[in-house]
């Protein structure tokens, strides 16, 4: 089966970067958000990484225009869905939210539409289950900036079906993304790897081994990272990444997963990193 049309709900930083990337790459997208000024504040970002393209030559200005015009948006779920062959869901990672968006999708969805979940640190599993078609429900995990990562891990459910997975494995490279399958466990294999080392680079911070600058020029310098590793949680959210410690931690009842009392203090002090002006660093 091939994806003609897919729907993307939320327009937030990853629903946003995966409506331009299946856009730009010719499959048309209803974008479903849940208030027009969302929506908007969606499209005018989805307009700026577009526009940056234009600047450094990757795309034409009129693929530009014609990326766009193949973004419908829509503020309900039954109408964004109805004609789709693709499902793809980033809202909040919050369970209650996504159990509601997902029985929505599956009510009014068509009998073939496939659902795919961008969530970082819920089972996909657990989600599958909410809908009345498991084996035709995965994993289609993206990484921020979405237009710029090469991955798309994708993870299989318990009841995933191999059609399920060759069709979305053939979807992300019409994306020009690089699939890797992982199989549902907590974390999959980004964020196990990924956060323990956030962790641990705030570890060291909070016993005073380094300052933040500190730290993130030994991994830039010293292991060639693009960002250190706390330029990066502050990028990700550092509420982001602590819900994703206490995933692995719950998941795996094992205390190496446990998040520093520092990163809970910053995030109880609303200091997420970049989205809201500090973090580990100013913005
Ligand atoms: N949309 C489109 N293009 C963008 C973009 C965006 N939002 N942001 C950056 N770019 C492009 C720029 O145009 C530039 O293109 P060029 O190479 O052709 O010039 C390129 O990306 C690099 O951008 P900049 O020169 O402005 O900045 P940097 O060189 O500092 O790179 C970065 C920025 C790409 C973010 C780089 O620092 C990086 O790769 N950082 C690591 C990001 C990372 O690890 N992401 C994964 C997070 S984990 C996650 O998402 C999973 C979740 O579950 C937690």
């Amino acid at each position: 089966m091939d994806i003609k049309k897919v729907a993307v709900i939320g327009g937030g930083t990853m629903g946003n970067g995966i409506t331009h990337v299946f856009a730009m790459n010719g499959i048309p997208v209803n974008l479903i958000e849940t208030k027009q000024e969302f929506a908007d504040r969606a499209m005018a970002t989805i307009d700026k990484n577009l526009e940056r393209m234009v600047q450094k030559e990757k795309i034409t200005a009129e693929q530009k225009v014609t990326t766009l015009d193949s973004i419908q948006v829509f503020l309900d779920v039954a109408e964004g869905v109805k004609d789709v062959d693709l499902v793809v869901e980033a809202v909040p990672e919050n369970l209650d939210i996504k159990k509601a968006v997902w029985s929505a999708v599956d009510a009014a969805a068509p009998d073939h539409t496939i659902f795919a979940s961008n969530t970082s640190s819920i089972s996909i599993t657990k989600l599958a289950a909410l809908t009345g078609r498991p084996e035709k429900f995965i994993g289609m995990h993206f990484f921020n900036p979405v237009p710029v990562m090469k991955l798309a891990e994708i993870v299989r459910g318990l009841e995933t079906s191999d059609e399920t997975y060759d069709v979305v494995e053939a979807t992300s490279k019409v994306l020009a993304k690089v699939p890797v399958p992982v199989n549902d466990m907590p974390g999959f294999v980004s964020n196990r790897v990924l956060m323990p080392m956030i962790n641990e680079a705030i570890f060291a911070v909070y016993e005073g081994v380094a300052t933040p600058e500190h730290v993130d020029e030994v991994m830039k310098l010293g292991m060639a990272h693009p960002m250190g590793p706390l330029r990066l949680a502050d990028f990700i959210g550092l509420d982001v990444c602590l819900d994703i410690l206490n995933v692995l931690y719950d998941g795996f009842k094992d205390p190496k997963y446990r998040p520093c009392p520092l990163l809970i203090k910053m995030v109880d002090a609303g200091k997420l990193g970049n989205k809201t002006g500090a973090g580990f660093y100013s913005y």
